[in-house]
């Protein structure tokens, strides 16, 4: 219910629609959103942020002039997910709504996700890949175009799942349809890099309660979809950003890497001890792996531990003779399983010593994570 002046009452909710050159679906969209929440009782303002390079800021202004709840921002020229980041600061409300402002986000899910956030929800998602949702909006799907986008938008959802554990939080990372509590983003700084605002918010906040309710993604009514394929390469710069700049962004894939590294250093060493210094083999070889060992320990605590470093120099010390001994329990566990893989489950033997290198990866991973940087283990 939208008061008048003389019985104002609190802001609870900001919608925030982002608009690129959306002139003619402005007003359709308010009275949209207006009959949604007809009967709410609470008090919203709905926060057009606008990148337009035509019409649209005048549609808005006008509409300004004949609603009071509706206001307009004008973004930063940077992309979408730009523009609501800038646009976060203006809400008033204690939680927020992002949408698109196409009419492919339908106005009738606002209130479900506002009372999903009344009920302790940090963050209510619209998704469509719950029971009840839908992915019209991707173009029929018997089109090239249809199935295109949509093993796009899937290989992304799953590639992002997989490599980040606060997406798993939700079956739709895509989506651009949500809401939070604003406290969320209270003490986060975040980034505006490329479309993906529900990627940016869920990796740097990670928050406790994630909710959803499923979305029908309603085909286009008027123009295309700005989604292109530079938008795509944007998803990656982003992903990568994410990467690395947050320590426990794929945590066990930077360990992996650090290890793999360390392989490397393994062999060159063990070349260059052969061939150049005409060193034993077996010798040469036993030197060449305690330097790798070092060169891992090293690279993981400036790298996939970089958020609890040595406080002293004795720290560090006692963490690296820790990270020797579960290197050599790790090589003795290896041995181990591979002996029973071939001899009692008969497994060949190159699968048996690709299976026991993976299951010992993990379980040092397990061990140097919790026992010498007493980090949660997330995999
Ligand atoms: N302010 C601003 N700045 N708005 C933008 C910009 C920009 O640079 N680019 C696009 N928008 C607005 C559009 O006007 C629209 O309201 C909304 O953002 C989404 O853009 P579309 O071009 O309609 O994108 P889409 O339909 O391909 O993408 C939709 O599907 C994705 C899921 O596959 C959007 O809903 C995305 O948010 C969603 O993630
Ligand atoms: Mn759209």
């Amino acid at each position: 219910m939208q008061n008048n002046s003389t019985l104002e009452k609190d802001i609870l909710v900001s919608i925030i629609p982002a608009t690129f050159n959306e002139k003619e679906n402005i007003i359709s969209l308010i009275k949209r959103i207006q009959e949604s929440l007809k009967n709410a009782d609470y008090d919203y303002e709905i926060i057009f942020a606008d990148d337009s390079t035509d019409e649209t800021e005048a549609e808005i202004r006008k509409a300004e002039k004949l609603y009071p709840e509706v206001k307009y921002f004008r973004g930063p020229g940077k992309g979408l997910s730009a523009a609501f980041i800038s646009a976060f600061p203006k809400a008033q409300g204690n939680y927020i709504v992002c949408m698109d402002a196409d009419l492919q986000h339908p106005p009738a899910l606002i209130p479900k996700l506002i009372s999903q956030l009344k009920n302790g929800s940090k963050m209510s998602i619209a998704s469509r890949y719950v029971k009840g949702g839908s992915n019209e909006g991707l173009g029929k799907l018997w089109s090239l175009y249809g199935i295109y986008r949509r093993l796009v938008s899937l290989s992304m959802t799953y590639l992002t799942r997989i490599l980040f554990i606060p997406i798993r939080k939700t079956t739709d990372p895509m989506t651009g349809f949500f809401a939070f509590q604003k406290d969320l983003i209270k003490n986060t700084k975040l980034e505006g890099t490329g479309f993906k605002i529900l990627v940016e918010i869920l990796m740097r906040t990670n928050p406790d309660k994630v909710t959803e309710v499923p979305l029908k993604f309603q085909p286009r009514e008027h123009e295309e979809s700005k989604a292109k394929v530079t938008q795509g390469i944007n998803y990656f710069k982003h992903l990568g950003h994410l990467f690395w700049e947050l320590p426990e962004a794929a945590r066990f894939l930077k360990f992996c890497l650090v290890g793999l590294n360390g392989v490397m250093v393994n062999l060159g060493l063990l070349y260059i001890f052969v061939e150049w210094f005409k060193i034993q083999e077996i010798i040469a070889f036993t030197i060449s792996i305690l330097i790798s060992i070092l060169v891992n320990y090293f690279l993981n605590s400036r790298f996939t531990y970089c958020d609890n470093r040595s406080k002293s120099k004795r720290e560090s010390l006692q963490r690296l003779s820790y990270y020797y001994a579960f290197a050599g329990l790790t090589m003795f566990v290896t041995l181990a399983i591979y002996h029973e893989l071939i001899n009692s489950l008969g497994i060949p033997y190159l699968l048996s010593g690709l299976l026991s290198i993976i299951a010992t990866t993990i379980l040092n991973f397990v061990l140097v994570t919790k026992i010498i940087w007493k980090l949660p283990v997330e995999i």
